[in-house]
């Protein structure tokens, strides 16, 4: 039983990383289950709805915290928790962190409250290991921008962006036992290579 949450900024690669990760432990005997934030659940897909539609424009900081933390509680007691009492590996697109980078360091709201708001949300529940895909806030947008999966969080000005990736950093280095850091400029198929080493060393 082991809950791997992958972190990073936009086009950071981990939705295309992350069952590629959950094929190769399944093929070494791993009951795996991948998910993603917002989303994940049924309820939490129509939150994911709202806060991705371009043309919710009024959306408030407080409103759009408000609907991550609310798409994560229903994640956590549906699925994450029952997971991993059966004794299954759990990945997440993104986790808790995200918030912390985009709606703390990106949206400058008070990272102590956040922290407070997390707690309540996910019932303390912490990954065991997080993985950030770092890369260049340039380099993850024009990737994003090119597979046409530009939506609302993405059209944010550049130094959001680069707020979300040096918060990231910040994370990392605050709690460097849960976290690891992958040089996600690199080939896909390098970028696979390290996380799958990583997960490995962390199992044991
Ligand atoms: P998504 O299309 O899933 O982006 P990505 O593939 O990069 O994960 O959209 C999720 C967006 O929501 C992304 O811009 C990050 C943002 N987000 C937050 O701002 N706070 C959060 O707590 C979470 C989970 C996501």
């Amino acid at each position: 039983m082991m809950f791997i949450t992958l972190e990073g900024p936009e086009g950071s690669g981990k939705s295309s990383q992350l069952p590629l990760l959950a094929e190769f432990l399944r093929a070494r005997g791993h009951d795996v289950i991948c998910t993603r934030e917002p989303g994940g659940t049924k309820i939490g897909d129509q939150i994911r709805e709202v806060l991705v539609r371009m043309d919710n424009v009024e959306l408030h900081p407080r409103t759009e915290i408000l609907l991550f933390l609310s798409a994560r509680a229903q994640l956590v007691e549906e699925l994450v928790l029952p997971s991993l009492a059966d004794g299954k590996i759990v990945i997440c697109d993104r986790y808790g962190d995200s918030t912390l980078a985009y709606q703390g360091y990106g949206h400058g709201l008070d990272l102590e409250k956040l922290r407070m708001m997390l707690q309540f949300a996910t019932n303390g529940l912490k990954p065991d290991l997080t993985i950030l895909l770092d890369v260049d806030v340039l380099v993850g947008l024009k990737r994003k921008k090119a597979k046409d999966e530009w939506n609302r969080l993405d059209a944010y000005e550049i130094s959001f962006h680069e707020r979300v990736r040096e918060g990231y950093h910040q994370l990392a280095a605050q709690d460097p036992k849960r976290w690891r850091i992958v040089d996600a400029s690199q080939s896909a198929e390098l970028v696979q290579e390290n996380i799958r080493q990583i997960v490995i060393d962390a199992m044991g």
